[in-house]
């Protein structure tokens, strides 16, 4: 195992059958040695710093109804609200002041969205601080919209794929959805000009063990700038409420494999993770993540933003307690930093 780890350290590359053997086959001793394996490889791009994302939740419309997800659609109980450009710019206002350099407008794909309001909104908070970085996390654009949004001064875009294997995908998805235009959606952001964040689901219904691989190799081939993953996790308004969900520990093991495959990747310890388990982004951040995404959007919508059952949205998770957060993470040696937190290329 040791040997294999080793391999993927150096070749940032593996088989097939070493990839299944890491992934079914690694034992406790064999995790911590890999977590630390990733953990000296951030630490030779990224340092100790941890990099940390004012996430603003800014509408939990969606006209899609993935089946998985708490606030698709066909979900009536959800009670639904969307941000103006002002409560944005007031969220802002709180990050900036706290120290967030990067805030991350994420919503489900609402109409109401319009280009016009985006690029006024995405405009203001670089007006107001053009030192900050905005991402945006708004789904399926078309190529315009994604020009537009780019030259409004976005600087990047995440757009999970959620699983490389059609036949899986559309399992997850409504008919009317395809990984095909998901990847389409992806090459434009790339092309655009954005640094681009994509990313799987682990543990998702379906989803095997050769799926994950074939993520893997995505992901070597795509070539993200930032990959967000995190354990599946069941809400009980949807289809797939009665499913069981991700393991947290497949989750660690991946986010070192990925590390390791893309060593100046952005790479957060999800929301998703840290409910998973209650030191979830702790130990996401020892298994090689650098990004945490502490929750800044109004207090009052936070338990409508609930993609899963149990959402956290407080304590660490939540921007006001940033000093909690940076405890923890001085806990395991690494520090919270004041920066934009860009992609490091490396040679
Ligand atoms: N469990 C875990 N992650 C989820 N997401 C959506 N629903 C769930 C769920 N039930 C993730 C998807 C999406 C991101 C915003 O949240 O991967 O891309």
């Amino acid at each position: 195992m040791k040997q294999i780890i080793d391999r993927l350290r150096q070749n940032r590359d593996l088989s097939d059958g070493d990839f299944l053997t890491l992934l079914t086959e690694i034992g406790e001793a064999e995790k911590a040695y890999l977590f630390a394996v990733a953990r000296t490889v951030r630490q030779s791009v990224y340092g100790d710093d941890v990099y940390i994302r004012g996430l603003i939740e800014v509408s939990n419309y969606c006209k899609n109804d993935c089946l998985y997800c708490g606030i698709r659609k066909s979900n009536q109980k959800v009670s639904r609200y969307r941000l103006d450009e002002k409560t944005i710019l007031s969220c802002c206002d709180v990050g900036y002041s706290l120290g967030f350099r990067t805030f991350v407008l994420q919503g489900g794909e609402d109409g109401w969205y319009t280009d016009e309001r985006l690029v006024a909104v995405i405009r203001q908070i670089k007006a107001r601080y053009p030192t900050v970085a905005v991402t945006l996390s708004l789904g399926e654009r078309s190529e315009d919209s994604y020009r537009l949004l780019f030259e409004a001064g976005a600087d990047r875009y995440l757009l999970r794929h959620e699983t490389i294997v059609p036949e899986h995908y559309q399992k997850l998805h409504p008919a009317k959805m395809s990984l095909k235009n998901r990847i389409d959606c992806l090459e434009t952001l790339k092309k655009t000009g954005f640094q681009v964040g994509c990313g799987m689901m682990v543990g998702s219904p379906f989803q095997k063990m050769e799926y994950l691989i074939e993520d893997l190799r995505f992901l070597q081939r795509f070539n993200p700038q930032m990959v967000g993953i995190g354990p599946f996790l069941p809400h009980s308004d949807t289809p797939f409420g009665e499913q069981s969900p991700g393991s947290v520990e497949l989750t660690l093991v991946l986010l070192s494999i990925i590390r390791l495959l893309l060593p100046s990747v952005l790479l957060p310890a999800t929301t998703a993770l840290g409910t998973a388990a209650e030191d979830g982004r702790e130990r996401g951040i020892l298994a090689g993540a650098n990004v945490v995404m502490p929750n800044l959007s109004p207090a009052d919508v936070r338990m409508k933003y609930l993609l899963y059952n149990n959402k956290r949205s407080y304590g660490s998770e939540a921007a006001e307690c940033l000093n909690d957060l940076k405890r923890r993470m001085e806990h395991l040696g690494c520090h919270v930093v004041v920066a934009k937190g860009d992609y490091k290329y490396m040679p």
